[in-house]
């Protein structure tokens, strides 16, 4: 496949996976992936999980990401991990603003943005999430959250740091629920996602910034979403848990 982007597929494993069942799944896409360049290949194992997949996966074309990481560098902040002790495990990538820690850890748009800063400031790549719930898109309001995310989470963002972000529109609708965005509607959200880019920015970052798309893809989907102009990427959920099902929706992207 002939993209502007270079295609980045990251899978977000959620809170699923033991160290020992990490390990399982990882040596199965080291085997399935080993000859995939065109792609960036990145797994977010949960925290307890990152120290035996980074060993396991040194000599491999796979990347490492994180679910979340905190905004403060160190201190008395119980339960949350700083982008030091990620990067003891080499991880590339911070997934920031979940849908579901938007929901059930009640994320703000200024505290994403603060995590964004944080994830530069350590020279990580963060993974911003955006998305409208099924009301708002119901409510013709998809637009107007997506703004208000996209400038929110992404405000006071360098050029330098915004070229180095990644955005993932994941409609909250399509989620862990079997359905997927159509074509269009995914190709027409990404597309007004870098038209903000445009105006908050400036065209060249605009189109280099990679917008994955989220929300129920697979294996039988992945072609026909990469394909669109304006998505770069995916990042998967469910369909990351098993080795066949992620290395097939890596390969079909190709
Ligand atoms: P899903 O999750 O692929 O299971 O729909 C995607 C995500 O939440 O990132």
């Amino acid at each position: 496949m002939n993209k502007e982007r270079k295609l980045i597929i990251a899978g977000n494993w959620k809170m699923n996976k033991t160290v020992a069942e990490s390990l399982d799944l990882v040596r199965g896409l080291k085997i399935d992936l080993a000859n995939v360049k065109e792609v960036d290949i990145v797994v977010c194992p949960p925290f307890t999980a990152l120290g035996e997949v980074s060993k396991a996966i040194l000599d491999s074309n796979i990347r490492l990401g994180a679910q979340n990481m905190s905004e403060h560098n160190v201190g008395a902040f119980t339960g949350e991990i700083a982008s030091v002790m990620l990067k003891e495990f080499s991880v590339r990538y911070v997934i920031l603003g979940h849908s579901e820690r938007r929901q059930y850890q009640k994320e703000t748009d200024a505290l994403i943005s603060k995590k964004a800063q944080a994830v530069h400031g350590a020279s990580l790549k963060p993974i911003v999430c955006v998305g409208e719930t099924l009301a708002e898109r119901e409510a013709g309001q998809t637009e107007k959250v997506l703004q208000a995310q996209v400038q929110g989470s992404l405000a006071n963002l360098t050029k330098e740091q915004m070229v180095e972000t990644i955005i993932a529109y994941e409609p909250v609708w399509a989620i862990g629920t079997g359905k997927t965005a159509t074509s269009a509607q995914a190709q027409e959200a990404h597309a007004f996602i870098r038209g903000l880019l445009v105006k908050m920015f400036d065209p060249t970052v605009a189109r280099k910034v990679r917008i994955q798309y989220g929300g129920s893809v697979k294996s039988s989907n992945a072609r026909e979403l990469m394909s669109l102009p304006d998505v770069d990427g995916a990042l998967v959920g469910g369909a990351s848990l098993e080795s066949r099902s992620f290395a097939d929706i890596i390969k079909n992207s190709i």
